[in-house]
């Protein structure tokens, strides 16, 4: 056998071995999850890319004291802004620590990303036209008054990421979010915007870096936020969550046709005890693995002490059109 069969085959099984991992429970352990070097996973709001047969999980980096902003109408609880991390592997179980994908600006205010900011929820994808990885990440003030959304791009999938400016999409405001690469090649960014009470989907550039005059309003004074959009058998999927601060509520499941509308609310895809808090947490991705069975990935915040939040990863599964979140303890 020739040695690219050979490699075909090994990545194939090691693939094929991953997914089986995952949808048996391997689930990581929600309360003490390790990299490879023994420290706590630090990948709040994550997203994960999945590229040449190695997953990357891209989150941010919550460490040291949580302060309270003052004169908020809201528990605006805050640490410094860590910039975003980086985790690689190959059966979402393991996890090698890759280092700081974007690092934060510690000397000039004005920066974007200086830790003074809110870096929030990346999403990374690949172009495959400027064989670029694109990270979009949620950018704001301490106050959440600047409500933009920054690029950033790398040649390779761990980074280091440049940072090259941050955007309102066709003037509008930018909060939570996250970006939807399609089968075609086309990509959007979803994002809270008017005041959060209303979404917006705006579709990308062809290179992914600028948003296009296409976007559309969705859930129109429905207050939704922490969105994660996933595709299933020519269907477009959308949870988002209420706008609660950091205190969880009841995820919502929209469906649509086409990524560009109608989204039709469906109700809560979460079942059992807590569904009416997802589980005490928040959505931040659903990472796809094959036949419409998927990871629903959340943050269960500790607002007091955000450093010290945890993650939780759920098998979310696809039954006929039928969307379902089960609680699983972790192994
Ligand atoms: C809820 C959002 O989903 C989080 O990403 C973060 O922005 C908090 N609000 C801040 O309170």
């Amino acid at each position: 056998m020739n040695r690219s069969i050979i490699n075909i085959l090994c990545c194939l099984i090691s693939s094929l071995i991953a997914t089986a991992q995952a949808t048996n429970n391997l689930l990581p352990p929600f309360e003490k999850w390790k990299d490879d070097k023994g420290n706590f996973i630090n990948a709040h709001g994550a997203g994960v890319l999945s590229y040449n047969g190695t997953y990357y999980l891209f989150g941010e980096i919550k460490k040291g004291k949580t302060h309270l902003v003052p004169n908020q109408s809201w528990e605006d609880y805050r640490v410094d802004a860590g910039g975003i991390s980086c985790y690689s592997s190959k059966d979402l179980v393991h996890w090698k620590y890759e280092g700081i994908a974007l690092a934060p600006n510690k000397t000039d205010s004005t920066s974007d990303i200086h830790i003074s900011k809110v870096i929030e929820r990346p999403k990374v994808i690949y172009n495959k036209r400027t064989k670029q990885f694109v990270m979009w990440v949620h950018i704001d003030k301490e106050d959440y008054s600047y409500a933009h959304i920054g690029v950033a791009v790398s040649n390779s999938p761990a980074g280091p990421y440049k940072y090259l400016q941050s955007v309102q999409p066709n003037g509008q405001q930018s909060r939570d979010m996250t970006v939807f690469k399609d089968d075609n090649g086309k990509a959007y960014l979803i994002y809270s915007s008017e005041n959060n009470n209303t979404m917006q989907i705006c579709e990308l550039s062809n290179d992914y870096l600028s948003p296009t005059k296409n976007y559309i309003r969705i859930l129109e004074n429905q207050r939704r936020e922490a969105p994660a959009m996933f595709k299933h058998d020519g269907k477009y999927y959308l949870i988002t969550s209420l706008c609660s601060g950091w205190d969880p509520n009841a995820a919502i499941l929209s469906v649509a046709d086409s990524v560009m509308g109608n989204w039709v609310q469906r109700g809560n895809p979460c079942v059992g005890k807590d569904a009416a808090t997802t589980f005490n947490s928040q959505s931040s991705f659903v990472l796809p693995l094959n036949k419409g069975k998927f990871i629903f990935l959340a943050d269960r915040w500790n607002k007091t002490n955000l450093e010290d939040s945890r993650y939780i990863w759920l098998p979310l599964t696809i039954n006929n059109g039928n969307v379902e979140i089960k609680y699983k303890d972790e192994k």
